[in-house]
């Protein structure tokens, strides 16, 4: 953790907090005039006033090109000549990036376009995927890997990310959680403010800062059902309360962009949804940068059943505020002819122009179209070279993602001797290690688990391997995995085959690893399941380890939690890994072998199967909630299976043991406005030193309308050695006990307010307070 602070700290020095694009003429945009010295909303209207029609309906085009040889590029190139693109994703190295612009150049009004990338987890180093930096608890470990994603990305020529993503979800089947920060709202708005200053810096225009366009905008992670793409019906009062918050908190951090999401909510696609777009991200939140819609969502809006055709799509959503249509031909088509048949206006296409020029402007790049990419002689030779990547920085954060599920009769941390039987499909793999959305990640370049393991014991001890069992075994799904992108290579043996070999294996050894889980293409885009379990036979393999009575240690590679009951009753230790990154094996054998003491948390509650899926920890409380202590039949609960969850929101354990002592409170009751501070005493009691996440949970017992059981209000990562103990306090402050009345007011209502500390969600100490109103004001609530 320290070496995470000093690394970070030296690249944080970049990064202060600039409302960016928030506050018209002010700011870092005004170091960056054109050479006509004006500022920023001048020049846009000069050169607005150049503009013709066509070339205004060009700025509104984003277009996907891949890197390299490319049939439609001559094409492209004539279009972005013709003034007629906007801005270009998905070109990644400073060759490709400098041809399209020196296009621009070219182009009448000289115009320049400005490169955007999904950098999602890293660039060309790949960190731990979103659930595992958020299960590091760890704000300085995530502003590092967003800064070094951004140093990579600006060398590279880039100048945005579709990056923070920040969909709470609260339904593991979607394949999308990998890439988010898990269920919790506070802890994802957290993060993704984190990354939104350490992506954009002081000054967005600066190289080693790229923009910030937060997705998916909004409540893509609620989807029924979680399957990709469904529809979205909630509430306005958790709406406001749980889901949207994480958008508005990396805005209020200054993001510039906003990707609209591709889900219907209450009925109406986000696409075309003016109260989404104008009421609540411009009137509401005052966001002042650009929108993009996502990959082809403006077409979309046909099949969702709200525009008769392509003109009326691209009218709903220009006039909804959607500004950038991603690879998409809608605008280029309908805007013209629409504008002509008075179906829309001139103001609707200035507006959405405005927007765009203003992120270029912003971006420096009308003092220098070539601000990031810079020139062709300073082009690192070899764009994958090993000297660009930052190692150390993705080991460290590695490190602290990795979660420690389970560890009976201190099976871990292993000792570097003897014969261990390294056992899965995954243990070898280098693109699964990386997970998915990896960017310009470079799989040869990445660490195995297998390849970590055999680094670290070096000739102190005897590594075996079988593969076991394939991730997933039936057809039908791998040939849907496979569609695009080559995923599964599956060994063509029999179940009962690999799982033979791998007993025989395993009967050598001293201790089994078998890593077990998910591709990463199964954790991905349109990568839904209904079922959370293992597949392919993995689980009929770890049974059959378990049979052979050596310690079974199962270390999990996966994007979303899984149910895993068996493995939680049989496994001697477990160890969740998720996707760790180009070091990820590295991190995963320092955890193992014990030269790192594991402190991650759970970001998303582990269900016990899909059944009992929506599965958070802050759900309200019921009329008739399930109590374990007088189990009653007439009781919120399933009658087949337990109602808590396999691993709760935010545990994890560690080698050594910490002690929390009661909570303190510094009053017992305090007046509207007022703030009270909660501490407890944490003490590591074991024998090692180590890390641990204090979290600080508040509930409103008594309110208007019914309130969850608990909510994340605060959290601590602290370092203790062993012996050692530390106060570790948070402020209450009134804002932490507001919420969205039934009139969707933000609301502090007095009375008692229960406070709960603990090391996760679960096991935690209480005490409670009494909120008073406000001198001269009525009465508590709650008798
Ligand atoms: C995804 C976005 C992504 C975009 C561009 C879409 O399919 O939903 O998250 O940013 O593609 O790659």
């Amino acid at each position: 953790m320290k070496k995470i602070r000093m690394l970070g700290l030296l690249l944080l020095s970049l990064a202060s907090a600039p409302a960016f694009a928030q506050a018209p003429m002010a700011g870092p945009a005004a170091t960056h005039r054109p050479p006509t010295g004006e500022d920023r909303e001048a020049y846009i209207t000069r050169l607005m006033r150049q503009m013709t029609l066509d070339e205004k309906i060009g700025q509104l085009r984003l277009v996907s090109v891949d890197a390299g040889p490319d049939a439609h590029k001559d094409v492209l190139i004539r279009d972005i000549e013709a003034g007629k693109v906007g801005g270009i994703f998905n070109t990644v190295t400073r060759p490709d990036i400098r041809l399209l612009q020196d296009a621009a150049v070219r182009s009448r009004l000289k115009i320049p376009l400005f490169f955007a990338y999904d950098v999602l987890h890293g660039h060309r180093t790949i960190f731990p995927i979103g659930l595992g930096l958020a299960s590091t608890w760890n704000l300085d470990a995530v502003a590092l890997s967003g800064r070094i994603s951004a140093i990579e990305a600006s060398g590279d020529g880039l100048n945005m990310t579709f990056s923070p993503m920040v969909d709470i979800s609260r339904d593991p089947r979607w394949g999308r959680n990998s890439e988010g920060f898990g269920e919790d709202t506070y802890l994802v708005s957290r993060i993704g403010a984190t990354l939104v200053h350490a992506y954009q810096g002081a000054d967005p225009a600066a190289p080693g800062n790229i923009l910030a366009a937060v997705k998916h905008f909004a409540l893509y992670g609620a989807i029924e059902g979680g399957r990709d793409y469904n529809t979205v019906d909630m509430s306005p009062q958790r709406m406001f309360q749980d889901y949207l918050p994480p958008y508005k908190a990396a805005i209020d951090a200054g993001a510039a962009g906003v990707m609209i999401s591709l889900n219907a909510i209450n009925g109406v696609p986000a696409t075309a949804n003016k109260w989404l777009l104008q009421d609540v991200l411009r009137k509401q939140w005052g966001f002042k940068g650009v929108t993009i819609s996502d990959h082809g969502a403006i077409m979309e809006m046909i099949k969702h059943g709200v525009a008769a055709d392509g003109a009326d799509a691209s009218r709903l959503a220009i006039t909804a505020g959607a500004d950038l249509s991603m690879s998409d031909t809608m605008y280029g088509q309908n805007l013209k002819p629409l504008l002509q048949a008075g179906r829309i206006k001139q103001a609707d296409i200035d507006r959405a122009v405005r927007d765009v020029l203003r992120v270029k402007y912003d971006l420096g790049l009308f003092q220098n179209a070539y601000r990031h990419v810079g020139v062709a002689a300073d082009d690192p030779p070899d764009t994958n070279a090993e000297s660009r990547l930052h190692r150390q920085a993705a080991r460290e954060v590695a490190r602290e993602s990795l979660v420690l599920l389970k560890n009976d009769n201190q099976t871990l941390p292993l000792k570097k001797q003897g014969t261990i039987a390294v056992v899965g499909a995954l243990a070898k793999s280098q693109r699964d290690m990386m997970g998915n959305w990896s960017a310009a990640g470079v799989p040869g370049q990445v660490v195995s688990l297998y390849q970590g393991l055999a680094d670290a014991v070096g000739d102190k001890a005897t590594l075996l391997y079988a593969r076991g069992a394939n991730v997933v075994d039936d057809p039908e799904i791998v040939k849907y995995l496979n569609l695009y992108e080559k995923d599964i290579e599956d060994d063509p043996r029999t179940r009962q085959q690999m799982i033979d070999e791998a007993v025989e294996t395993a009967k050598k050894a001293d201790v089994v690893v078998a890593v077990v889980g998910e591709t990463q293409g199964m954790a991905h885009e349109a990568s839904s399941r209904s079922d959370i379990t293992l597949l392919g036979g993995q689980e009929d393999l770890l049974k059959a380890l378990k049979a052979t009575g050596k310690p079974l240690v199962v270390v999990l590679m996966n994007g979303r939690p899984l149910a895993l009951g068996w493995e939680k009753d049989n496994a001697d230790a477990m160890l969740e890994a998720w996707f760790a990154g180009t070091e990820g094996g590295h991190a995963v054998a320092d955890v193992l072998f014990g030269d790192v003491n594991p402190s991650g948390k759970l970001p998303m509650t582990f269900p016990r199967s899909v059944g009992q899926i929506p599965m958070y920890y802050n759900h309200l409380n019921t009329g008739r909630p399930f109590d374990p202590q007088h189990p009653d039949k007439y009781t919120s609960r399933y009658f087949d299976a337990p109602n808590g969850p396999l691993f709760p929101f935010g545990y994890g354990l560690s080698y050594t043991t910490f002690d929390v002592s009661d909570v303190k409170l510094s009053a017992a009751s305090v007046r509207m406005g007022g703030t009270v501070r909660a501490s407890v005493t944490v003490r590591n009691s074991g024998q090692r030193d180590g890390a641990t996440v204090v979290q600080l949970y508040l509930q409103d017992p008594v309110a208007s309308i019914s309130r969850p059981v608990k909510e994340l209000k605060g959290f601590q990562k602290v370092v203790l050695k062993a012996g050692e103990q530390k106060e570790v306090s948070f402020t209450i402050k009134q804002d932490d006990l507001s919420f969205y009345n039934n009139d969707l007011k933000r609301v502090v209502e007095p009375g008692r307010f229960n406070v709960y500390i603990g090391l996760d969600s679960e096991n935690v100490k209480a005490a409670d307070f009494e909120l008073r109103a406000a001198k001269g004001e009525g009465k508590a609530k709650g008798g």
